[in-house]
């Protein structure tokens, strides 16, 4: 690990261990909820006074409704965007734990990897962040699993698996017995959903004849000689025998091949998969990839709590209510989907564009406009901006890329802080360079249009 970046996390963690009375803010994302998690157990098992509160972003309004309810502050997942403003709202005791782009502001609480030359987007994301601290404030190294989870929220990992910080990470859990890895079909599902399900809702990669067919899916899994039940209990894939996978696998590579589906594609569905060991053998929070997604069904459908308190280790009712919000969020994706499909998705020369009207929430576009690119509704070539209406007469757009056009300079956090800095008051923006998001005036779109159209061009140019 970068011994600068472990040092101002150890500075950091002696200066939160020599106070009381926290109220921790987090961001309510997979990854801003994991991290909260870790820094909330960390200063319970210190037997801190603290309080929690999750919001949408970390917008004017919300800082100054913060701003003197507690002794401390703790920003997880957002704030360095925001450190002008906290300086002048909250004025002093607060911490930032974060690893978005970071306003050219000093601190001397500010922890972010990008300042060290640790890259935020893909090597460590904010779970690992207040990983760091935590492991710093006591014997904490079992959450090391809460930050892969964070980290896979954020979709950091490669087509390599886990890289860099997150891999050290990820090493410290498998060493602690919370965490393994090995290498397995990727397709989502493999503990949540049964088998049939498992291909038919497959849309990274779509499936040529098996997604979205029920009955194509259910004849393609028997002709492999796998039983789709075991006595009254639908199989989910995890608990097919080695040999039942293998036979699975074989057949679909040949599927795919005989629909000429790319190789890189066939290869992108094999990979490696994260286990927690200590959650149960049938539950979505066993694989690190399906924890994220129910966070993310619990926190951006209003319900963070409850994904706070899976994360504080509740399995009894937060546990049920989560996978209720779980079933919702995977329909209201697949509508957002749908809609997306249905009314088409324009072309601009350097990004493809949705306005999706206030059908699809504000805190779910991002996600839908990601799951485009595996829908192959779009090609991988621009970034997908989309936008919805909010009902207080401002719009949010998201945007999402892919590695490789990050690779060729594009940056997404950047283009929408840049729009911030240009139409200053009623234009909030940042982000990561494959996923971010702004806020603007809906009277401003057609200058939106263009004006990204001109920032991402030169970032790619
Ligand atoms: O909301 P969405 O999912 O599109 O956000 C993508 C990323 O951009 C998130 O990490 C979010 O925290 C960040 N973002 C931001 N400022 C905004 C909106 C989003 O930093 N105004």
């Amino acid at each position: 690990m970068n011994t600068a970046f472990v040092q101002k996390a150890r500075e950091i963690a002696v200066e939160i261990g020599k106070r009381n009375d926290f109220l921790v803010v987090g961001n309510y994302d997979a990854d801003g909820i994991s991290s909260t998690g870790i820094m909330c157990t960390a200063l319970n098992r210190l037997g801190k006074k603290f309080s929690t509160k999750i919001l949408k972003q970390l917008y004017e309004e919300e800082i100054e409704k913060i701003a003197g309810t507690a002794q401390n502050y703790i920003f997880i997942d957002f704030g360095s965007g925001q450190l002008g403003l906290l300086k002048k709202i909250v004025k002093e005791n607060f911490f930032v734990i974060d690893h978005h782009q970071p306003e050219k502001e000093e601190w001397p609480f500010h922890l972010n990897p990008l300042l060290f030359g640790v890259d935020g987007g893909s090597e460590i994301s904010a779970a690992g962040t207040a990983y760091m601290v935590a492991r710093e404030l006591g014997d904490n190294r079992d959450l090391s699993a809460l930050a892969v989870v964070g980290a896979l929220g954020d979709m950091q990992e490669q087509s390599t698996g886990l890289s860099g910080h997150n891999r050290e990470i990820l090493e410290e859990g498998i060493g602690k017995g919370v965490l393994s890895k090995k290498n397995d079909l990727k397709l989502y599902g493999r503990i949540s959903r049964p088998l049939v399900q498992f291909l038919q809702f497959s849309s990274n990669p779509i499936i040529p004849g098996l997604t979205a067919n029920e009955k194509a899916c259910s004849e393609f899994i028997l002709g492999t000689g796998v039983d789709l039940k075991e006595g009254e209990t639908w199989r989910n894939y995890e608990s097919l025998s080695p040999e039942e996978k293998k036979r699975l696998a074989t057949a679909l590579i040949l599927h795919m091949n005989k629909n000429n589906v790319p190789d890189w594609k066939i290869q992108a569905m094999f990979g490696e998969v994260y286990t927690l060991e200590k959650e149960s053998r049938q539950s979505p929070l066993r694989d690190a990839k399906e924890f994220g997604t129910v966070m993310n069904a619990c926190g951006r459908w209003g319900h963070s709590d409850i994904a706070l308190s899976l994360c504080l280790g509740d399995r009894a009712e937060a546990y049920h209510v989560a996978l209720g919000l779980l079933a919702e969020h995977r329909k209201q994706l697949r509508e957002g989907i749908e809609l997306m499909k249905e009314r088409g998705v324009e072309e601009y020369k350097n990004f493809y564009f949705f306005d999706a009207g206030d059908r699809i929430k504000d805190s779910i576009i991002g996600i839908v406009a990601g799951m485009l690119y595996g829908s192959g509704a779009i090609s991988e070539n621009k970034p997908i901006i989309a936008l919805t209406h909010n009902p207080d007469g401002s719009v949010k757009a998201s945007g999402r890329a892919t590695g490789e056009l990050v690779r060729r300079g594009l940056n997404l956090g950047k283009a929408f802080k840049e729009l911030q800095a240009r139409w200053g008051e009623g234009t909030e923006g940042g982000g990561h360079a494959v996923a971010a998001g702004v806020k603007f005036p809906a009277e401003k779109k057609q200058e939106f249009l263009k004006e990204l159209g001109e920032i991402l061009g030169k970032q790619v140019s």
